[in-house]
């Protein structure tokens, strides 16, 4: 049986990740939604280019696979840049940071994916790299140590990070352009699985495709997961073409129901209004009554609850919404 946590879990690495490597637009006109991303992005970018100098160092925020990668990717693309990738939690030490900014290029992306994992100490370094393009690092110890400052060429830092508020005031404050990627309509996400059905040559039916994209929590990359297990369900079936009821049938079998909520967000609603009764509670005393992680239910999970009116936030904790007991078809006095 597939185990449904797999389809939303944050760090879950399947072969399936490969095809969509294989999926990402290339370039903004490809890129679908995010389109006030888009237009400043493509005017910071031809600025940029115009002036013959490195775009500015850019930050990207939000609940993951909503296409922070994937803009990374197209921003070095449509610079006609070298990418250059890594991640926050390989960046142990100050000397991991020092060894990449010192083999860039002039013109380079530098990509740092996670970028709140990095220690604090590796975060500091970055600030006069991005700064003045310069690196200071300390050399010697005790009485002997010193600094040096080695300069690097002029190069574009882009950032990702699914939690903004754990990065460093200075680091946040050197990136000149923020963007927090919203979640996707209902028909962006249809355009996104229509693309996909194509790229991966399965045809699929038009209501098909808006079913899925209803159930895709605003998020191409579930988008694009929950179409290849219906294409599973559909092949199974012996079908050449999605159709509508295949993808029904896949949903069902997967317990994945028409706002496309799992078994984990309908346990983690349960336990707000039968174990604590709907009063105010606190994300980790959910995570331990319901055996999850923290991490994933406060990326993942709850900002979706919250996105679609299920779970509110006040400053004593979260409770549930009239809609959730209705979603659910609780009696909001049992
Ligand atoms: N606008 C888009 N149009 C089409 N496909 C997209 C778009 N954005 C993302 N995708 C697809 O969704 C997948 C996930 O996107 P991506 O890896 O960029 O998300 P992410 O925000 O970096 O996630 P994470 O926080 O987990 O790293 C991509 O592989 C790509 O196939
Ligand atoms: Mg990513």
């Amino acid at each position: 049986m597939i185990n449904n946590k797999d389809l939303f879990a944050k760090d879950i690495k399947d072969k399936a990740d490969d095809i969509e490597i294989s999926l990402r637009p290339q370039t903004l006109s490809e890129y679908i939604g995010q389109e006030d991303i888009k237009k400043e992005l493509a005017i910071f970018i031809n600025g940029a280019k115009v002036r013959n100098e490195s775009l500015d160092h850019v930050l990207f925020y939000g609940p993951p696979g909503l296409g922070k990668t994937t803009l990374a990717n197209v921003i070095a693309h449509e610079l006609n840049s070298q990418l250059k990738v890594t991640n926050g939690s390989s960046l142990v030490r100050t000397g991991d940071l020092a060894a990449i900014l010192s083999s860039l290029s002039p013109g380079d992306v530098l990509f740092i994916d996670e970028i709140h994992r990095m220690p604090i100490v590796v975060q500091e370094v970055l600030y006069s790299a991005m700064e003045d393009f310069s690196l200071s690092i300390i050399v010697g110890h005790g009485a002997d140590a010193r600094t040096i400052s080695i300069a690097l060429p002029p190069f574009t830092l882009v950032g990702a990070t699914t939690d903004p508020g754990s990065l460093s005031a200075p680091l946040r404050d050197r990136f000149g352009i923020l963007f927090r990627l919203q979640y996707y309509s209902p028909e962006e996400l249809l355009e996104i699985v229509t693309r996909t059905s194509q790229a991966l040559n399965f045809p699929i039916v038009f209501d098909a495709a808006y079913q899925i994209a209803l159930r895709a929590r605003g998020t191409p990359r579930i988008a694009n997961r929950l179409f290849r297990r219906v294409r599973d369900y559909a092949t199974f079936e012996n079908k050449s073409i999605i159709d509508l009821d295949c993808t029904f049938k896949a949903m069902h079998f997967l317990a994945i129901d028409e706002l496309g909520l799992d078994e984990t967000d309908r346990k983690i609603l349960e336990c707000m209004i039968y174990r604590y009764s709907g009063k105010p509670v606190g994300i980790s005393a959910i995570a331990t009554a319901i055996g999850e992680g923290v991490e994933n239910i406060a990326d993942v999970y709850e900002p979706y609850l919250v996105q679609i009116g299920l779970i509110n936030r006040s400053p004593k904790g979260r409770i549930p919404t009239k809609k959730a007991y209705e979603h659910l078809k609780i009696k909001i006095d049992d």
